[in-house]
């Protein structure tokens, strides 16, 4: 038997290639812009497995014209790009990189906080512009982090790895979840659970950890800025849809908050134009964008593709009921 065709939409990294170059025949994208979804569909007709980043859709229509394909190994903890109830229709593992991004993401949330909060960008684009005529007593004077309030929504891995963080800043940590956390947890954390209305009032920075589905789409609406403190800033490294961004433009407008910072957003790479301002702190979808980090999660969907054409089972599987019945 050869070895398993498998498409990647992305060159990888070297440590990735080599786990996937030992045991399949890999097509790689070269190419330095993403491939369109029609580039994919091409590419992907005649594989058995298929790894992509967060920006492919995978949907049914990729799935019917591609009746070979067993695995679609996504290069994200998030998924909301791949159809897993399609891929578990058509007999299709899906996998994810749950685990290897929490601290770095956690890391880069912390990094927007503190970036909107002391105005870091505002006073970087002032120091490069030469108008700064020395120091002054009034000048840039941001809003401190310490000791404040934390709202962490979503309490899963990176949400606990925000809470870690908040002890060394002496804040005091309030989350809200789906499912309430063991109370050994919220103990060692340090972590008050709040209905979610009660954590937008009482919040200095609310910062979201959820993943995106129909129960988290648009969460952040009017009505929730509407409940938070007119001095609170929201932070997103999250999904860019479970904040309903013509409403946060607007509550930013009216002052019903004090600023945003965000890395992720509804219709990326496409920013509202309403968010170019002052006091929105900006970036292109990064939280998890550190070398080390980058190439554990392709060398975990590296590992899932190649575990799976050994006849092992996939260590990160979204479908796990699918590989039962191979
Ligand atoms: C993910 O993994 O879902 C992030 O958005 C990218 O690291």
């Amino acid at each position: 038997m050869g070895k398993a065709k498998v498409f990647a939409t992305h060159p990888l990294f070297e440590d990735a290639r080599a786990i996937l170059d030992a045991g399949c025949e890999v097509e790689y994208w070269a190419q330095p812009e993403r491939p369109t979804s029609q580039e994919i569909l091409q590419r992907v007709k005649d594989k058995e497995g298929l790894i992509c980043l967060l920006t492919d859709r995978v949907g049914d229509d990729l799935l019917r014209v591609a009746p070979k394909l067993r695995i679609v190994a996504n290069v994200a903890v998030g998924y909301d790009n791949v159809d897993v109830p399609s891929c578990s229709k058509r007999g299709v593992i899906a996998t994810n990189t749950p685990g290897v991004l929490d601290e770095t993401t956690a890391d880069f949330a912390w990094t927007l906080m503190m970036a909107i909060s002391r105005r870091l960008v505002e006073g970087d684009m002032y120091a490069r512009s030469g108008n700064w005529k020395g120091w002054n007593l009034d000048q840039f004077c941001g809003t401190d982090v310490w000791g404040k309030t934390l709202g962490i929504i979503g309490f899963g891995r990176i949400g606990r790895a925000m809470a870690r963080r908040a002890a060394g800043f002496k804040m005091h940590v309030l989350y809200n979840a789906t499912k309430r956390a063991p109370e050994e947890v919220e103990k060692e954390l340090n972590a008050e659970y709040r209905e979610l209305n009660a954590l937008l009032a009482e919040s200095d920075f609310v910062t979201l950890h959820v993943p995106l589905n129909s129960e988290t789409r648009g969460l952040l609406d009017a009505p929730k800025f509407f409940r938070m403190k007119p001095t609170a800033f929201v932070i997103n490294t999250a999904r860019g849809p479970v904040i309903d961004e013509a409403a946060l433009v607007h509550a930013l407008e009216a002052g019903k908050i004090a600023g945003a910072a965000l890395d992720v957003f509804e219709q990326e790479p496409f920013i509202h134009p309403g968010l170019k301002r002052s006091n929105v702190v900006m970036a292109p979808h990064m939280g998890s964008a550190s070398v080390e980090t980058r190439s554990k999660m392709a060398s975990m969907a590296a590992h899932n593709v190649a575990a799976f054409f050994r006849g092992q089972r996939p260590p990160n599987m979204l479908n796990p009921e699918v590989f039962k019945t191979e």
